[in-house]
């Protein structure tokens, strides 16, 4: 940190306001994970499979080798020996990242668990995942290095992954999932190709512990687009009387099978590296808290006295900032004052409401997985797959909704976005959910968790939410572990077992129960079309769609008459 305190990459915050907190502002051209600069280089292409950009790894090796070639001349290059999931775990897995970028090291030591203890464990002759990584922007003798150093163009950038050598090239941006080599490069795309291989699950899903008023807790995993709100789940503080949720984590599940059939979770992460705008203590109070130090922000604004402000933060903006591009800011701005994926990284300790075995290097018994997307219309607030089967396939058609879309006529169209792993899987998307059907044969049924389909943002033919407001998402949780435990009532239909009208706790709420009634409503015409547009995205799997799924489909069409 000192050295980026002298360049002016950091920014102290004040310490009495924020201990221990940096900021940091990256170029405006490296704001974002670059999907289509994301390669999948599998030795044959039909490996990588339709979702993913793939190259040969042989000619990519020879194009990024000429761009390493001196990339880092002029710098300090930093090795960091990391562990996902806590060290020694038999869950874990370790990683070593050679990078340039001391500003990927402040974060990869809050990210991940980094030091001389993953030496010890991976010893001699232990099994890693090769990380490299350059910011590619080589400093000449006495040139002054400018404040985010990274290759000028988006061609310029690369995220490549090397799936059977485990091994991740990323060359060109310094921010986030492009850089913090751990998360998705090695978390997601490389874990989910030993997981295939080993028999395990790499997932995109927070990782919750609900507890109800008699003490009883279950383990509840969710997998949501990015956007839709994982963080805030995983943080939730219940609005009904007596139960609590605790945080796991809010991003990445490593499930393995424990001796007695289970699936066990761990969160391979340490730290949470979160979107900033829209996070307040109304939203999210736990994440506020967790990050009032030892935090990095990057590109958010600056406030007058040395704090932090975005949009949605809470307060009405001070009179004066500096936005996240380092100019001065007011109300009057026509531009915002902190970049919309504006982030923080923040040490998942530092969550009040962290469970206290998250750290448990056996990881903790699944009981149920969540599913869901951002669909306006047609998708019931929670609906419970029938089997494991179905519920591979709800999580197969899961997705959001196109809102701002650069070509104009997909607005409204579902991106399906199965698992909410499209850009995150690092292999054929068949095979993939041909590997979660497998891992429903691998225990008895008994010991898998229920699948259920989710859906918070439904709404109204007026157009308005018909769900309140997230907080209350407690109340379907609640739902959820009472079919876990056989209390709760459910009525069979052609989509799932859903909820009886009364069998989710409204009271206290200002909802009537017309309203629960529309937001359980089965819409078969709305389900007809789905269907059709379900075949429509089978279609890109090719010869690699699994029977089951088709199966699947086919069983929808016909209970929909
Ligand atoms: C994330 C994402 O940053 O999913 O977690 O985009
Ligand atoms: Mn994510």
């Amino acid at each position: 940190m000192k050295t980026m305190l002298e360049s002016g990459l950091a920014t102290p915050l004040n310490p009495e306001k924020r201990p221990g907190c940096y900021l940091f502002r990256s170029h405006p051209s490296d704001v974002a994970r670059v999907e289509n600069r994301t390669f999948i280089a599998s030795k044959r292409e039909e490996d990588a499979g339709p979702t993913n950009n793939w190259v040969d790894p042989e000619k990519l090796k020879a194009e990024m080798t000429k761009r390493y070639t001196g990339s880092m001349k002029g710098r300090t290059m930093y090795v960091i020996p990391f562990s996902m999931g806590p060290i020694g775990s038999p869950i874990s897995k370790i990683g070593v990242e050679l990078t340039d970028s001391p500003y990927v090291v402040a974060n990869m030591r809050i990210m991940t668990r980094i030091g001389a203890d993953v030496l010890k464990v991976l010893g001699a002759d232990g099994e890693f995942v090769k990380c490299l990584h350059s910011v590619g922007k080589p400093l000449a003798k006495g040139e002054k290095d400018s404040t985010w150093p990274c290759a000028p163009s988006i061609d310029d950038k690369y995220i490549s992954h090397f799936p059977e050598e485990r091994t991740i090239w990323s060359y060109g941006s310094g921010y986030g999932g492009n850089a913090l080599l751990g998360k998705k490069c090695f978390a997601l795309r490389i874990a989910s190709v030993q997981a295939r291989d080993e028999g395990w699950l790499a997932e995109h899903m927070l990782i919750l512990k609900i507890t109800d008023p008699k003490g009883k807790s279950h383990y509840v995993c969710g997998a949501f687009p990015s956007a839709c709100g994982k963080t805030n789940l995983a943080m939730l503080i219940p609005t009904i009387p007596g139960w609590t949720v605790e945080t796991i984590g809010d991003d990445i599940s490593w499930m393995k099978f424990g001796k007695d059939g289970r699936l066990y979770a761990i969160n391979p992460e340490a730290g949470f590296f979160g979107v900033a705008p829209g996070t307040s203590m109304q939203s999210n109070k736990n994440a506020m808290l967790s990050v009032e130090k030892n935090t990095i922000f990057t590109n958010v604004a600056l406030t007058d006295d040395g704090d932090i402000w975005w949009e949605g933060i809470g307060s009405d903006a001070p009179k004066h900032l500096i936005d996240w591009q380092g100019n001065d800011w007011t109300p009057e701005s026509k531009t915002p004052a902190a970049h919309a994926n504006a982030r923080f990284t923040a040490p998942a300790s530092q969550c009040p409401v962290i469970a206290p075995e998250w750290e448990d290097p056996a990881g903790v018994p699944i009981s149920a997985i969540l599913v869901g997307g951002r669909r306006a219309s047609t998708i019931p607030l929670v609906n419970e797959s029938f089997d494991w089967g179905h519920g591979i396939f709800l999580g197969s058609i899961m997705g959001s909704e196109i809102t701002a879309a650069a070509i104009s006529d997909s607005v409204g169209k579902v991106r399906r976005d199965p698992f909410a792993m499209l850009p995150f899987i690092g292999y054929h998307v068949g095979d993939y959910m041909q590997h979660w059907l497998d891992i429903g044969e691998k225990t008895d049924k008994a010991n898998l968790p229920r699948i259920f389909y989710v859906n918070w943002f439904r709404k109204s033919k007026e157009g308005k939410f018909l769900w309140p407001v997230f907080v209350d998402n407690s109340r379907v949780l609640k739902w959820v572990v009472e079919r876990i435990a056989g209390e709760a009532d459910a009525v069979n239909t052609p989509i799932g077992n859903m909820p009886t009208t009364d069998a989710i706790d409204i009271s206290g709420l200002d909802m009537t129960q017309d309203e629960m009634k529309e937001l359980l409503a089965i819409d078969v015409e709305g389900w007809k079309k789905e269907v059709a547009s379900i075949r429509e995205n089978y279609k890109t799997y090719g010869a690699k769609l699994p029977a089951e799924l088709n199966r699947q489909l086919e069983e929808l069409e016909k209970r929909l008459g």
